[in-house]
């Protein structure tokens, strides 16, 4: 049965059954009438004269004609010849080589009254058999269905192509990332290291050079008090020395050197606690103190400028148990959120005046917090400029990013996002309204 076949897509005709009941145009009317009789399923006819191909009497045509008044009359007793005569409709002939998809189109294309007239199908040989429009159209209605798969399955293959290629992306930025990061940990680490010690030598020296610069002062004024006349040559030495404004600034130098050293003592501290190559590895570490080391990292993008002033930061912080994470990457994971908020603050404030930006100062919050004794949770707020839901939506695809080329690699997100998902376990959310600000919503498990 031709249900039961399954047709490829470029099935043609001869795999469609055909009638092959022919007569000759000499035969008579009802010589067809008895035909019809007999094969009640038989479409049409062919009709020959000396083997020739004539033409073709469907069914439907000859019924119609011998159902008119007269009809048997006229016709059952007269040569085929001359009710094909009368008939006088136009048959589609095709080749057996025409695809079913081809024909189809061709037999839909005849004028409505003729649509479910059979069709003649030309063998080799100059055979012609009659095709059945109904078998037509069965076996076309089993071509969509194979169609159908094959598109199912091209789209299935054109899915998992797509996914394939956002994987690749995904490990390729990564893969650069990962590298870009151990690369500039390194860095980081071995500079911290080199100046670690060297800081130290000053810091520590300071307070004997304190003592000893103390001591040297007292022995002046000392002098001073035994020897109140001092020679010429003395004198004159104390007046290009301007030794009351060198008493009295000495301190205060001193007091800033101190300050200042204590100050390169933080970074490298800071410096080292963002490498954390010494502890690439999972650790227990006091979130409070990461977030504290990359704020300073970026102290410099913070302070005010002759734009704008400066940014403040909030820190609410709660009270965090220490917890078992990447910390280098944790730390990573702050950077790339609190830069964003710093261009964002800045973009925004192109578009602001001094008073405005006055008006509703720059700010961002970091606030923490322990959710349902499960979480950990940091959020960190941004008033800068917001973004679009359509910017949201993709922020934490690979390479996506509305920076200028050379400012934005659009990965800082996507990587972030893997370290808090992938790495932790955790959530990273992200809310924003254009014009208000953003907020990044991180959560880690408090046990890993
Ligand atoms: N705090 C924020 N405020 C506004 N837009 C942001 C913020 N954070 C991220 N974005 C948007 O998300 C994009 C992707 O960020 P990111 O992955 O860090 O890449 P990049 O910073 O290199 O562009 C940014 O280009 C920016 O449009
Ligand atoms: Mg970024």
């Amino acid at each position: 049965m031709l249900t039961q076949q399954t047709l490829r897509l470029t099935a043609k005709l001869d795999e469609i059954p055909t009638w092959e009941n022919c007569l000759d145009i000499t035969c008579l009317g009802r010589d067809l009438d008895q035909l019809f009789e007999q094969e009640i399923l038989l479409p049409g006819v062919i009709l020959t004269q000396n083997h020739q191909y004539q033409g073709m009497i469907s069914r439907e045509s000859f019924f119609k004609r011998m159902s008119r008044s007269y009809g048997q009359d006229i016709f059952s007793k007269r040569p085929l010849a001359v009710l094909h005569g009368f008939i006088k409709t136009e048959t589609l002939v095709l080749s057996n080589q025409t695809p079913i998809i081809e024909a189809i189109q061709t037999a839909l294309q005849r004028p409505p009254h003729l649509l479910y007239e059979p069709i003649v199908v030309k063998f080799e040989a100059e055979i012609h058999k009659v095709l059945d429009f109904y078998q037509l159209l069965l076996g076309y209605t089993q071509i969509p269905d194979l169609v159908l798969r094959r598109l199912q399955k091209m789209e299935q293959e054109a899915r998992a192509t797509e996914a394939n290629f956002l994987q690749l992306q995904t490990n390729y930025a990564q893969h650069i990332q990962t590298e870009k990061m151990a690369a500039l940990g390194q860095l980081v680490a071995g500079f911290a290291h080199e100046i670690n010690n060297p800081v130290n030598f000053i810091y520590g020296n300071l307070a004997h050079a304190e003592n000893y610069i103390h001591e040297l002062l007292d022995l002046v004024t000392c002098y001073q008090d035994e020897y109140p006349t001092p020679s010429e040559t003395m004198q004159a030495k104390l007046e290009t020395i301007d030794l009351d404004f060198l008493k009295r600034d000495l301190p205060k130098l001193l007091g800033s050197l101190k300050v200042g050293t204590e100050r390169i003592c933080d970074i490298v501290k800071s410096l080292r606690n963002f490498s954390r190559l010494d502890e690439a590895e999972f650790k227990a570490v006091d979130i409070h103190e990461g977030i504290d080391s990359t704020l300073l990292i970026l102290q410099h993008r913070l302070k005010a400028m002759p734009s704008r002033p400066e940014i403040e930061v909030v820190q609410e912080y709660g009270d965090l148990p220490s917890v078992k994470c990447y910390a280098g990457q944790l730390n990573q994971v702050f950077m790339n959120i609190l830069v964003n908020a710093i261009d964002a603050i800045e973009e925004f404030n192109e578009k602001r005046s001094l008073q405005a930006i006055a008006a509703n100062p720059n700010r961002i919050t970091i606030r923490t917090s322990v959710i349902h004794d499960v979480w950990i949770q940091i959020v960190i707020t941004d008033n800068g400029s917001g973004m679009p839901e359509v910017v949201q939506k993709r922020i934490f695809d690979p390479f996506f990013t509305t920076k200028p080329i050379g400012k934005g690699t659009g990965m800082g997100m996507s990587i972030s996002y893997q370290i808090i998902t992938e790495k932790h376990g955790g959530k990273l959310e992200c809310f924003s309204t254009i014009g208000k600000g953003t907020e990044f919503i991180i959560r880690i498990p408090k046990e890993q």
